[in-house]
C-alpha cells in the first residue's frame, strides 16, 4: 500500500525504501524536488543526483507535474524538514507546462483562484482550508453522536417552504417553453411529482417529525436559497446542520448551541494546528494591507481560543434594542439604519456593533418580535415575542438561527394563518401537534459560516469547493 506523505513524514528514517506520490510544488537546482499529495501541509523533500537521471526526464519535473518517487528515507541534513528521500527512481504520471500551469509557485489572489477553482485545491492555502473543513464536519458528527443524537437525512426535493420566505429553486421536468396549462396557470399536476416541488431551504420540519419519535436528531445536508444576496456571507447552495430535540426548551437549546460550537472549534485547535498556523500567517500578511480601523484585533488562533474559553453573552431582543438605541442617542455610534422603533429587524451593522464593540464576544439574542420570525416559532406569554434565538459571531454576524417550536395546535394554526401558510400543504406538520405533541426546540448552523470563522477567510466563496452564487455556477 502506498503511504501518504503525512504518514511517511512520521516514520523514523532508517534508510528504508519508501515511495512518495504527489504533485511537484517546487524543483530547485536540479536537485531538490518538493512534493505534496494534499494529506498534510508539509511537502516531502526528495534529493536527486541529476547525473544519474536522463535529461529528458529532468525536463519533465515541473511545478504541477504528478510524479512517484522511490528512494531511501534518511534524516535530512537541511533545515526545514526532519526527513527526506534520496531518490533512486522517478516515474512521471502527468506532465505540466512550466508557464501555462495556472498555479505557479507564488502567492495568488483569492479572486484568481476562484476562477481556477478546479485547480486551487493544489495550493497550500486551499488544501489547508479544506482539511480544516473536513475535520470540522468530522467534529460535527462526533459531537452529536457522543451526545446521543441520531443522524437523519431529510429530503432534498420537497414541496414545503420551511422558512416561508419563498426563496426557492423550482424542480420540474415540464417543458419550460410550453408547460401544460390549466386555466392559464401551469398545471403542476402533470409535473413529475404531480405537484409543485423545489430544492429544500431547510430540513427542519422533517427533522421535527423525527425528533418527535427518536428524541434527539440532527441533519447535515445541502440547502438551497434563491435569494439575490451577493455578499461575502451568502451562498445559493450551502450546508446546514440542524439538530432538533424533543423536550428541550429555549434555554437548553441555547446551552446546546454554545456547547456545540465550542466543541467543534476546540477540536480543530487540537487537530489542525499546522493548517491554522499557516492560515494565520497568510492572513496576517493580508491584514497589514488593510486600513488600521478594519484590521482584526486578534490573530486567528487567539480568536478561536477566545471563543472556546469565554461564555457567550445572552440578551433579549428588547435589551439589545435598548443598548443600540442608547448608543445612537448618546452619539456613541452612528448607524445607517436608525434604531428608533421596537420591532425593527436588526441590520448587520447593529449585530456587529453589539458583538465586536459592545460585548466583544459572541452574543446570543433571544425572544425576538414575533412578526420578524418564522411561523413555527413558539409564541411567548407576552404574545408579542417568540422563543427565537440567533447566535452572532465577530466578523460574521449570524452563525446560528433557532427557536423553541410552537407545539400548541391552535396557536400554530393562528400563526400559519397570519403568515398565509397553507394548512392543507402542511397537514402532516400540524398533525404532529394533534398526536402526542411535546415542547421541542432546535437550531441551524450554516456550515460555511463556521468554516469561515475557523479559517479566518473573509469570503464565503473560498470555504466551499465549488461555490454557487447568483450568476455563477461554474465547474
Ligand atoms: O436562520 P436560518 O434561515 O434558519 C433556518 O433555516 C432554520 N430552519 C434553522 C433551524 O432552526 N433548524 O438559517 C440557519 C443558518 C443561519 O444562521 C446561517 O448561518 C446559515 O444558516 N445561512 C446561510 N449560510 C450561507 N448562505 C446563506 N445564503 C445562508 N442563509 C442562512
Ligand atoms: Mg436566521
Amino acid at each position: 500500500m502506498t503511504l501518504l506523505i503525512k504518514e511517511i513524514l512520521k516514520l523514523k528514517p532508517k534508510n528504508q525504501l519508501v515511495t512518495a506520490k504527489g504533485w511537484v510544488k517546487n524543483f530547485r537546482a536540479n536537485k531538490f524536488i518538493s512534493i505534496n499529495d494534499g494529506s498534510t501541509i508539509q511537502n516531502i523533500q526528495c534529493v536527486m543526483d541529476f547525473e544519474n537521471f536522463d535529461d529528458l526526464l529532468i525536463k519533465k519535473i515541473n511545478t504541477g507535474a504528478s510524479i512517484s518517487v522511490n528512494g531511501k528515507l534518511v534524516k535530512s541534513l537541511g533545515s526545514g524538514q526532519d526527513v527526506e528521500i534520496l531518490v533512486e527512481d522517478i516515474k512521471i504520471y502527468g506532465e505540466s507546462h512550466p508557464e501555462k500551469y495556472p498555479i505557479q509557485p507564488k502567492k495568488h489572489s483569492f479572486e484568481f483562484l476562484r476562477e481556477n477553482a478546479h485547480l486551487r485545491i493544489r495550493t497550500t492555502t486551499f488544501s489547508s482550508i479544506m482539511r480544516v473543513r473536513s475535520k470540522l464536519s468530522y467534529a460535527v458528527h462526533k459531537f452529536f453522536q457522543e451526545e446521543n443524537f441520531q443522524y437523519v437525512n431529510t429530503p432534498i426535493i420537497t414541496s414545503n417552504d420551511a422558512e416561508g420566505a419563498g426563496e426557492m429553486f423550482r424542480v420540474t421536468t415540464l417543458d419550460a417553453k410550453s408547460p401544460p396549462l390549466e386555466k392559464n396557470n401551469v398545471d403542476f399536476k402533470r409535473d413529475f411529482f404531480s405537484k409543485k416541488t423545489h430544492l429544500t431551504v431547510s430540513g427542519q420540519l422533517e427533522a421535527e417529525s423525527y425528533a418527535l419519535g427518536l428524541g434527539k436528531v440532527y441533519t447535515f445536508g445541502p440547502t438551497f436559497r434563491a435569494e439575490n444576496s451577493n455578499t461575502t456571507r451568502h451562498l445559493s447552495e450551502f450546508w446546514m446542520i440542524e439538530p432538533e430535540m424533543a423536550f428541550f426548551d429555549l434555554e437548553s437549546n441555547i446551552d446546546l448551541a454554545e456547547k456545540f460550537v465550542k466543541y467543534i472549534l476546540n477540536f480543530i485547535i487540537k487537530n489542525c494546528l499546522n493548517d491554522l498556523m499557516f492560515l494565520e500567517e497568510r492572513l496576517c500578511n493580508e491584514e497589514k494591507n488593510k486600513p488600521k480601523n478594519e484590521r482584526n484585533e486578534m490573530k486567528l488562533i487567539e480568536k478561536l481560543k477566545f471563543v472556546v474559553n469565554n461564555k457567550f453573552e445572552r440578551i433579549s431582543y428588547s435589551k439589545a434594542f435598548e443598548i443600540l438605541k442608547n448608543c445612537s442617542k448618546n452619539k456613541k455610534k452612528k448607524f445607517e439604519f436608525l434604531v428608533n422603533d421596537w420591532g425593527i429587524d436588526f441590520q448587520s451593522e447593529h449585530e456587529r456593533y453589539l458583538v465586536e464593540k459592545y460585548f466583544k464576544k459572541p452574543v446570543v439574542i433571544f425572544n425576538y418580535p414575533s412578526k420578524s420570525k418564522a411561523f413555527y416559532m413558539r409564541l411567548n406569554d407576552d404574545e408579542t415575542t417568540v422563543a427565537a434565538m440567533d447566535v452572532l459571531f465577530p466578523g460574521i454576524g449570524e452563525i446560528i438561527g433557532g427557536s423553541q417550536r410552537e407545539e400548541r395546535l391552535n396557536i400554530l394554526k393562528n400563526r400559519m394563518n397570519e403568515f398565509d401558510i397553507s394548512q392543507n400543504d402542511l397537514w402532516w406538520y400540524t398533525e404532529l401537534r394533534r398526536f402526542g405533541t411535546v415542547p421541542h426546540s432546535g437550531f441551524g448552523l450554516g456550515f460555511e459560516r463556521i468554516v469561515l470563522f475557523a479559517t479566518g477567510i473573509s469570503n464565503i466563496r473560498d470555504v466551499i469547493p465549488f461555490p454557487r452564487t447568483p450568476n455563477n455556477a461554474l465547474f
